[in-house]
């Protein structure tokens, strides 16, 4: 479904990315794990149309997306969310899951005067398909609260259903994990795996809990100083050298050895 080829970011000299190429196949749940710093975080912000690459291309289905702007990769049904939430604190849950899709009548003032009624209808099916999402993660008895008041989890569960919204095909999620409880890491590997089987969507997923890629992901591609180290099942991936090595070089064995024991 995308492919990425040779991309480099570079941020002045130095090189984020660095001839990174990667595939995401079709209905994959696909990880990408490597240490602090790798450029994982930077090849998603180009791929998503954050961030214009210094040299590479990017294509979905075949289709050159290259630099183009998050709206438009939106509507072509690819959504990434952040490695740090981002919510709209003093709306509630259900107003910040309303607030995704584009294109309502609503956006534009003429259609609010004239065409009230059919406002009043969208806004009615949009709360409605808000309360399904809410339903489907699991925290529907949070859809009146403040956003601003969600655990750190719940956001990142917000997050999710923010891409449920709409008719998502890819979603690269920015470690949805971190600083998630266990119960809530679990809630939101379900919605994960749930959202692929039923609904088709495709994932690629930066996380550091082993445990976490190691349940959902396959294949896991590693990245270490902007390159592909490595792809494979996770398995063998924990098991192959230049991984461990890279790993090592920056004091991560514990984390690797303690999500896969
Ligand atoms: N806007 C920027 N300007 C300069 N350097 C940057 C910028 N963004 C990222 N970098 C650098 O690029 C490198 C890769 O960062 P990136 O955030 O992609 O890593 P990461 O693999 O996501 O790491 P982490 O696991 O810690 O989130 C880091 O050394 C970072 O400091
Ligand atoms: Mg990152």
């Amino acid at each position: 479904m995308i492919r990425v080829e040779n991309l480099h970011r570079h941020f002045g000299g130095f090189h984020a990315v660095d001839g990174a190429s990667i595939e995401i196949e079709t209905g994959s749940i696909t990880g990408l794990i490597g240490p602090n710093g790798a450029g994982k975080s930077t090849l998603f912000n180009v791929i998503a149309g954050v961030l214009p690459p210094t040299s590479g291309r990017v294509t979905m289905d075949g289709e050159d997306i290259t630099g183009l702007p998050p709206h438009d990769l939106f509507h072509k049904g690819l959504l990434r969310t952040f490695q740090i939430a981002h919510e709209f604190s003093s709306m509630t849950v259900r107003e910040n899951l309303m607030m995704v899709p584009s294109g309502q009548s609503g956006e534009a003032l003429w259609h609010a005067w004239f065409a009230r009624r059919r406002i009043a209808a969208e806004e009615r099916a949009l709360a409605a398909k808000a309360d399904e999402v809410l339903e489907f993660l699991t925290i529907d008895h949070l859809a009146d609260e403040k956003a601003g008041n969600l655990s750190g989890g719940q956001k990142k569960l917000l997050e999710l259903g923010r891409t449920m919204m709409v008719d998502a095909k890819v979603v690269f999620l920015d470690e949805v994990g971190a600083g998630v409880n266990r119960t809530l890491l679990n809630t939101i590997g379900d919605a994960i795996v749930r959202l692929n089987r039923e609904r088709g969507y495709t994932f690629c997923v930066i996380e550091h809990d082993m445990d976490f890629i190691g349940r959902l992901c396959d294949p896991v591609i590693v990245m270490a100083e902007g390159k592909v180290l490595a792809r494979g099942k996770a398995d063998e991936i924990m098991q192959n050298e230049a991984v461990i090595e890279a790993y090592l070089g920056t004091g991560l064995k514990n984390k690797m050895k303690a999500g896969h024991a």
